[in-house]
């Protein structure tokens, strides 16, 4: 009977995974599915709790089961509520790693209760049941340490005694036969574990490896291809989480394991595709590396006076935002500046959407869809390209990479990615600090144009600055 009413809390659970996921497909509805998952998550982990405590040799008592969710839950909700928009690519390489680590600890407790008893749990052959904790180690430990490595290489680095030390990107070509070889121990370990499944040395082993594979795949990977290996991370915890699931005979576990395997897996291709990357370049040929170019030229600025006269009487103006805009949280004043052109001189606005904009997928969306942005306005990257060259003006606020020609040349760290044509409008009008360089750190030509308009400062106080203008026109 209890199995029963187990079962179907796990297909409740799985169906809210699936809906939400879904959901997450618009970023209208999106909200809508992370609440679905949530009440998913929410209801699976209250399954397994009574699960759990109805087992006949009832595994553990409330006081850890109790304490586990607070604890965890208590860290979670700081660490959610503390991080900047701009620091979520970091925290989701972190919770990456976090579930690898706890699928391969799982595995890795079922393991030592065969050990003991000699004989897997879950009722799997021997054999069947080897295979899959050698794998969920394999991946679990190597998401962990590779998903550690990813979020220090995010922030730019590792704080010691309260310095800054950059993360290395350092990735010799001899380095993928020494991947290929340790990838191939660890599968060599598993076939001898199937034979001598209680013999604990292979399974160190395994860990050891796994732990420094993640290390050596992720260290040549730099500049613009890491939000590719964070989404890639993502998909390997829940593929680790699957195998885990087989282990430990949890069907809510496989399912979600598979969904998020398949959706980081999907959406890497994605980011690969918006990028121009081939997922083995990026992983084998140590692609963007991020030394910052040396800016050799200078630019005058202009100011927001200048800018509003040469907007007055435009009849098209496409906005471009990337990471900057994040950084100085201007989307409201971007938002304002829109209203003010369309009430006050029917210009008609667009927003031009880079798939790799900011940090994270969908960073650009979801900042505008707080601002109230019309959907209807954020056009996706290669819809509006085509309408650059008729458009009166770009507006680029705080975007860089994303709009960098050096991307058309078939070399550097940029080399082939797609980028927006703001470089096409009549008039391209730049809101950034400085010259500086973006993400991949690479110099941009656009700068330096004669139709280019650099209005240098913060994102904010600039548009605030360029609100106040078109007000006084
Ligand atoms: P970036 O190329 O990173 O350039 C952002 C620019 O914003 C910088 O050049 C900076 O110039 C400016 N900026 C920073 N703070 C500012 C502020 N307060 N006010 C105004 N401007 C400010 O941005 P992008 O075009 O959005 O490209 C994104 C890059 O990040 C790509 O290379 C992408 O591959 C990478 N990336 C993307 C993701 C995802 S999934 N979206 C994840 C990780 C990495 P100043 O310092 O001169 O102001």
């Amino acid at each position: 009977m209890l199995s029963d009413w187990v079962s179907f809390g796990y297909l409740i659970s799985a169906i809210l995974f699936v809906m939400g996921l879904k959901k997450l497909g618009h970023p209208r509805t999106a909200p809508k599915g992370n609440q679905y998952g949530m009440m998913g998550m929410a209801v699976a982990v209250l399954t397994t709790v009574i699960d759990m405590n109805y087992l006949p040799d009832g595994i553990v008592g409330w006081t850890i089961i109790g304490s586990g969710l607070i604890i965890g839950s208590l860290i979670g909700y700081i660490m959610a509520v503390k991080v900047e928009m701009t620091g979520m690519p970091e925290l989701v390489a972190l919770f990456n790693g976090f579930g690898g680590a706890a699928s391969a600890l799982v595995a890795l407790s079922e393991t030592w209760k065969w050990i003991e008893t000699t004989s897997p749990e879950s009722g799997l052959a021997t054999t069947v049941a080897v295979i899959a904790a050698g794998l969920s180690a394999l991946v679990g430990w190597m998401t962990l340490t590779g998903s550690l490595l990813a979020m220090y290489k995010l922030k730019g680095g590792i704080e010691v005694f309260g310095k800054w030390i950059r993360t290395p990107t350092w990735g010799p070509t001899w380095l993928n036969p020494v991947k290929g070889l340790l990838f191939i121990s660890v599968l060599a370990l598993i076939y001898l574990s199937i034979e001598d499944p209680t013999n604990t040395d292979y399974i160190w082993a395994i860990i050891a490896i796994s732990c420094l594979l993640g290390i050596i795949l992720v260290l040549p990977i730099g500049g613009a291809d890491m939000p590719v290996v964070v989404s890639l991370l993502n998909s390997l915890s829940g593929i680790a989480a699957a195998f885990t699931g087989f282990i430990i005979n949890n069907s809510v576990l496989i399912v979600a394991g598979s969904l998020v395997g398949a959706s980081g897996l999907i959406l890497t291709v994605i980011m690969c595709k918006a990028m121009n990357r081939q997922l083995i370049d990026v992983l084998f040929k140590s692609f963007g590396g991020s030394e910052k170019q040396e800016l050799t030229r200078t630019k005058a600025g202009t100011d927001a006076e200048e800018v509003a006269m040469m907007a007055d009487g435009a009849q098209k103006i496409i906005i471009v935002p990337g990471y900057g805009m994040a950084v100085s949280q201007c989307q409201h004043q971007v938002k304002e500046f829109a209203d003010l052109m369309a009430d006050k001189f029917g210009t008609e606005i667009k927003y031009a959407i880079h798939p790799v904009a900011g940090r994270m997928p969908g960073h650009m969306n979801v900042l505008l869809a707080e601002a109230n942005v019309p959907y209807e306005q954020l056009i996706e990257m290669d819809e509006i390209n085509p309408e650059f060259p008729e458009c009166d003006m770009a507006i680029v606020i705080g975007a860089n990479d994303t709009c960098n020609p050096a991307a058309r040349t078939g070399e550097g760290p940029l080399a082939g990615m797609p980028i927006i044509d703001a470089d096409q409008a009549n008039t391209v009008v730049i809101i950034k600090r400085s010259l500086s360089v973006g993400y991949a750190g690479v110099d941009n030509d656009l700068f330096y144009e004669d139709k280019t308009m650099m209005l240098f400062g913060d994102g904010k106080a600039m548009m605030t600055q360029l609100n106040s203008a078109i007000k006084e026109l």
